[in-house]
């Protein structure tokens, strides 16, 4: 292993592998104490909104259009010159590979321009070192990876060091909740429509839902089954839904999901303790990790399992550059820089051969 940096490390991050187009400046300092210097972000969600999802043409324009005023502008922020930074970190994939290229590009040409280290960091691994820059986690730790694109249990164990225990066979969480809010009427995105509707039901327990893979060994998820059996429940009113009905059922599949993920998380855990039988904390990230029935639900389940729960702020749970700088840090911080011919890729499962071959542990973080 690399021995500590004995000084800070700077690091340009660039997000654009789905709707965000983000820029930040991070900093390692000696240790792995974060800083974040600068943050810059353009959420496209308006422009992807008339058709209820993201539109992969639409969002690649969208990046290649904002990327560079708001690295600009972080930059600015930071008050620093390309020639300052220790390393410049893109989103190298998983995403829309239009939006992707678009940010890895940028980052490969700064970096060459500069002079300074490419760092091509998967988004998942953003994802699941974001809990190190928000609070200072040590390794190993169980992460539940919920978005619009993502539902996942990795086993986290070190910079580069990531097991994946399961993952959904059809819709990620996300998706089913912006899938249950259309067929509710309830706008884009779904899941804070739904929680809000969620909120003014009269009778939460009027829908009975099915909780999907329950009882099922393994932690894999699926989420499409509840989606078609909020369909068929619907269809079954003998009126078009009212804004009673919308609400009742929102609640209902709320109720569903956080049920499915706490009773699929218990099952991760337990697989993950088989690997790391001193496993002490659960980290949830993702844009759903926001919704705070699921919070509740996976407060109740680290109470009973002994567990710490890190659920990073909102921000930095949705996407963001902040958290590609940072892993680009981490792994600058551990000699780990990426070929400037690295390419861009809109599939890239986190426990890939690659990182597996570079492994290193930190215990040092508090
Ligand atoms: O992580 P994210 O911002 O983007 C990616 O998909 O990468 O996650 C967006 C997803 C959307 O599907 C949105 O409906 C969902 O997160 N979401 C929520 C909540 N806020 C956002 N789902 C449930 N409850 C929420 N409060
Ligand atoms: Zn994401």
């Amino acid at each position: 292993m690399t021995a500590e940096p004995d000084g800070p490390l700077t690091v340009l991050g660039i997000e654009t592998s789905c709707d965000e187009t983000a820029a930040a400046v991070v900093r390692r300092h000696p240790g792995g104490a974060p800083e974040i210097l600068a943050e810059e972000l353009f959420s496209q969600i308006d422009e992807h909104r008339p058709y209820a999802g993201v539109v992969p043409e639409i969002a690649a324009r969208a990046h290649l259009d904002r990327l560079d005023g708001l690295t600009g502008r972080a930059m600015a922020a930071a008050d620093l010159d390309f020639g300052a930074l220790d390393g410049v970190a893109a989103t190298a994939g998983p995403g829309l590979i239009g939006g992707v290229m678009v940010g890895a590009t940028m980052g490969k040409a700064i970096a060459a321009a500069a002079g300074k280290p490419f760092l091509a960091v998967n988004h998942l691994e953003g994802h699941a070192l974001s809990a190190r820059m928000t609070g200072r986690v040590a390794f190993p730790f169980l992460l539940l990876l919920v978005s619009g694109g993502h539902c996942q249990l990795l086993l986290v164990q070190g910079v580069g060091r990531y097991r994946q225990l399961g993952t959904t066979v059809d819709d990620a969480v996300g998706e089913a909740f912006d899938k249950a809010a259309r067929l509710l009427g309830l706008g884009y995105p779904g899941g804070p429509a739904i929680e809000a509707a969620a909120e003014r039901a009269r009778d939460p327990d009027r829908f009975d839902l099915p909780r999907p893979m329950r009882g099922r060994p393994g932690c894999d998820f699926s989420f499409s089954g509840l989606k078609t059996a909020v369909l068929h429940r619907l269809r079954a009113l003998e009126t078009p839904p009212t804004p009673d009905d919308a609400a009742d059922m929102a609640a209902a599949f709320q109720e569903a999901v956080a049920d499915a993920l706490t009773e699929r998380t218990g099952n991760g855990l337990r697989m993950a303790r088989e690997r790391e039988p001193a496993l002490r904390r659960l980290v949830a990230a993702g844009g759903v990790a926001a919704n705070r029935r699921l919070r509740r639900a996976l407060e109740d389940l680290c109470a009973r399992e002994g567990l710490d729960l890190s659920v990073p702020p909102q921000r930095y749970c949705t996407d963001n550059a902040a958290m590609i700088a940072w892993a680009g840090a981490e792994r600058l911080a551990l000699g780990l820089a990426s070929p400037l011919d690295f390419a861009p890729r809109p599939r890239w499962p986190l426990e890939s051969p690659e990182d597996s071959a570079r492994t290193a542990s930190d215990e040092s973080a508090a």
